[in-house]
């Protein structure tokens, strides 16, 4: 796929290269408390297996999983995808930045670009997200996409043996 570009980043395939970069921002706490399918804690072995899938599963059509790099430097600062459910033509978009990165609109700013993608090239009909109820973080930036809050998913997973909501948000084509 071509790689997207934004004001200041540049959305890009992974290579095995980012595999120490990407290793060091999710060897964190901080990342792993707010998120699903992060382990803790995070090796290079980690990033070079989920680097593995990338490129059958955007052949696949399933999952777009893209670096957030600058576009000036090429510095790593996180990562943006979003999930294809074909059978219902939506996508559900995820995301985490480094942690010494926070704070400068990077999250915002890729994932308004990944859903310029989803409902142009992908033809999508809805995207939606989801944050644990105790990410306000999160909840700011999906908020600040245009996203609507549709309701809350009451003790819907288990993190670290505790059941936690999740917020539900979604963005229709037609909003977007
Ligand atoms: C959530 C995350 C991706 C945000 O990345 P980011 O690049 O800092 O996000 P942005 O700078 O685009 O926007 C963050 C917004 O949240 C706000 N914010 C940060 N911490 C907050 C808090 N504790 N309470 C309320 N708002 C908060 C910021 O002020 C900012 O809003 P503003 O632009 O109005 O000031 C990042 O914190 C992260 O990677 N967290 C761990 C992984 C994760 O939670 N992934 C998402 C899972 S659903």
């Amino acid at each position: 796929m071509k790689q997207i570009e934004t004001n200041r980043l540049i959305l890009r395939m992974y290579s095995e290269n980012d595999a120490p970069d990407v290793a060091g921002m999710c060897n964190n706490v901080s990342i792993y408390q707010h998120t699903l399918n992060i382990p803790y804690p995070y090796t290079k072995e980690d990033a070079l297996t989920w680097i593995g899938f990338h490129d059958e599963n955007r052949k696949n059509e399933r999952m777009y999983d893209l670096a957030v790099t600058d576009k000036v430097t090429g510095e790593l600062y996180g990562s943006v995808g979003i999930s294809i459910h074909k059978a219902f033509n939506n996508g559900e978009l995820g995301y985490w930045i480094g942690e010494e990165h926070w704070g400068k609109g990077y999250a915002t700013e890729a994932a308004e670009a990944m859903i310029r993608f989803a409902f142009g090239e992908k033809g999508l009909h809805k995207v939606y997200a989801r944050c644990f109820d105790t990410n306000p973080a999160s909840g700011k930036v999906i908020e600040k996409l245009g996203m609507k809050k549709e309701g809350v998913l009451r003790e819907h997973v288990k993190k670290d043996g505790a059941f936690v909501n999740l917020i539900h948000y979604g963005l229709l084509g037609s909003e977007g």
